[in-house]
C-alpha cells in the first residue's frame, strides 16, 4: 500500500481525507499537533474504515521533530498538507503566529521532501486567494488579489514559495487545491467540524444555535447586490472535497499532471446566498433557525463561486452531493457530537 503523509489528519477537512484515502488504498499516515482536533477522531476514523491510520503528535513548526518522523516512517510517496491555522479574524490579532505556523511548516516539509525523496505534495489552498473577483464564476486564471488578512497571505505566500522552490527542484510535483466554503460532515455522522469556542463560520454557527448553543444567528448583512441582499459564497460538501484529494494523489503518483504546480478550484461551481442556507437547512432538518440582520462583517466579499470546469475535465472529479444532503450531515453530526459530549 502506498503511504501517504497527511499533515492536519485529525482536523476537519484531514479526517475527511483520510478515510478516502483509506478506502481507496492508500495508507495515510497522519501528523497532527491537536492544536486544534483532538486524538479520538483516529479511532472515529478507524470505525467508519476498519482501519486504523498511523498517527504522530508533532508540531510541524519544530523542524527536528518534523525530520525525526519522516526517517521513521520510509517510502511516504506523497504529502497532502492541511496543517495551518486558519481563522481569518484571528490572524489579524495575532499575525505573527498566523506566518509562523502556516510558513515554517511548509517550509519545514519542503526540506523533508529533498532530504527524503518525496516527489508528491498536494497544498490546502483557498478561494480567498481570489479576493473579491472581478468575473463570476472565478477561475484558476483569475487574478490573487491583495490578501484581506494574515492568513489569506499565508495561502499566498505559501503558493509563491512552492513555485519558487520547483525551479530548483526538478521533478518535485505540486497540486495547490483552492477550496471554496467546505461545509456538511461524514454520512455517519463520527467525524464532522468541530470549531473550538464560537463558531466564525455559517454552517457551525447554524447547527449550533438548532441545538441550542447559541441563542440567535446574526446574518451579516442584506444590503449587498444579490438577489436577496445577503452574500453568496460556493458551498461543498467536505466529502466531495476529500474525493478530490483522492483523485489528486491518483494523478501525480501516475504522473498525468501537466505541470509541476498545477491549480485546481474546488467548489460546486454554483452560490448560495446566507438565506438560502439557512432556509434550506430548515427544509432539510424541520427546524427553525432564530436568526436576525445585523451589519456586513468587515473583510466579507459580496459573492464568490467556483469556476470548476478545469476540475472537472482535468480530474475528472465534479461535486456531486446537493445542498440539502450536506445540511443535513452537518446536522447530523452536531446532534450525534452533543448527544456524545453533554
Ligand atoms: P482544521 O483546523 O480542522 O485542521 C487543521 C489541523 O492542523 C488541525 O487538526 C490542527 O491541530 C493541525 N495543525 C495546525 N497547526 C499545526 C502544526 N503546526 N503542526 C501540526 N498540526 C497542526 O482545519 P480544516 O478546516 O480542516 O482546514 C484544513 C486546511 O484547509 C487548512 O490549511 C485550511 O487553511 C484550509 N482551508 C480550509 C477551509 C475551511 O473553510 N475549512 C477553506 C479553505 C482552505
Ligand atoms: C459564509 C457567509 C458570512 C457567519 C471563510 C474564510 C475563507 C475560507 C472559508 C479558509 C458569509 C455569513 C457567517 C455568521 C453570517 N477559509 N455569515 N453569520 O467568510 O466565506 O470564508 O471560510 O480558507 O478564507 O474567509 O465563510 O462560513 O465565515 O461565511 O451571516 O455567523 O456567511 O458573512 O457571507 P467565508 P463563513
Amino acid at each position: 500500500m502506498k503511504k501517504i503523509l497527511v499533515t492536519g489528519g485529525t482536523g476537519y477537512i484531514g479526517s475527511h481525507t483520510v478515510v478516502e484515502l483509506q478506502e481507496a488504498g492508500y495508507e495515510p499516515i497522519i501528523i497532527d499537533d491537536l492544536s486544534n482536533s483532538y486524538i479520538e477522531v483516529v479511532d472515529n476514523i478507524q470505525s467508519i474504515t476498519g482501519k486504523r491510520p498511523a498517527f504522530e503528535k508533532t508540531d510541524l513548526k519544530d523542524r527536528e521533530a518534523t525530520m525525526e518522523v519522516f526517517s521513521r516512517h520510509n517510502e511516504i510517496e506523497a504529502i497532502i498538507h492541511f496543517a495551518a491555522l486558519k481563522a481569518v479574524g484571528e490572524s489579524v490579532e495575532k499575525p505573527i503566529e498566523y506566518y509562523k505556523n502556516n510558513i515554517n511548516s511548509l517550509i519545514h516539509l519542503l526540506e523533508a521532501m529533498k532530504l527524503y525523496n518525496i516527489d508528491h505534495f498536494v497544498f490546502s489552498s483557498s478561494c480567498t486567494v481570489y479576493g473579491e473577483p472581478d468575473e463570476l464564476p472565478v477561475n484558476e486564471e483569475a487574478p490573487v488579489k491583495k490578501a484581506s488578512s494574515p492568513y489569506g497571505n499565508t495561502k499566498q505566500i505559501s503558493e509563491e514559495i512552492i513555485q519558487d522552490y520547483i525551479i530548483p527542484n526538478s521533478g518535485k510535483n505540486f497540486i495547490s487545491l483552492r477550496y471554496f466554503n467546505p461545509i456538511g460532515a461524514h454520512p455517519s455522522a463520527k467525524i464532522g467540524e468541530l470549531p473550538t469556542g464560537i463558531p466564525n463560520n455559517l454552517v457551525p454557527f447554524i447547527t449550533q444555535t438548532a441545538i441550542g448553543i447559541r441563542d440567535q444567528l446574526k446574518v451579516f448583512g442584506n444590503d449587498y447586490n444579490t438577489p436577496d441582499g445577503t452574500a453568496i459564497r460556493d458551498y461543498i460538501n467536505v466529502v466531495d472535497l476529500a474525493r478530490a484529494h483522492v483523485v489528486a494523489i491518483d494523478r501525480l503518483l501516475s504522473g498525468k499532471n501537466r505541470s509541476a504546480f498545477e491549480v485546481f478550484n474546488l467548489g460546486t461551481g454554483s452560490g448560495n446566498s446566507v438565506l438560502e442556507i439557512i432556509n434550506t437547512f430548515e427544509k432539510a432538518t424541520g427546524k427553525k433557525i432564530n436568526y436576525t440582520i445585523t451589519g456586513r462583517r468587515e473583510g466579507d466579499v459580496e459573492k464568490v463561486y467556483a469556476d470548476t470546469s478545469y476540475a472537472n475535465e482535468e480530474l475528472g472529479w465534479r461535486a456531486e452531493k446537493g445542498l440539502e444532503e450536506t445540511l443535513l450531515s452537518a446536522w447530523k453530526w452536531e446532534q450525534k457530537y452533543r448527544s456524545e459530549h453533554t
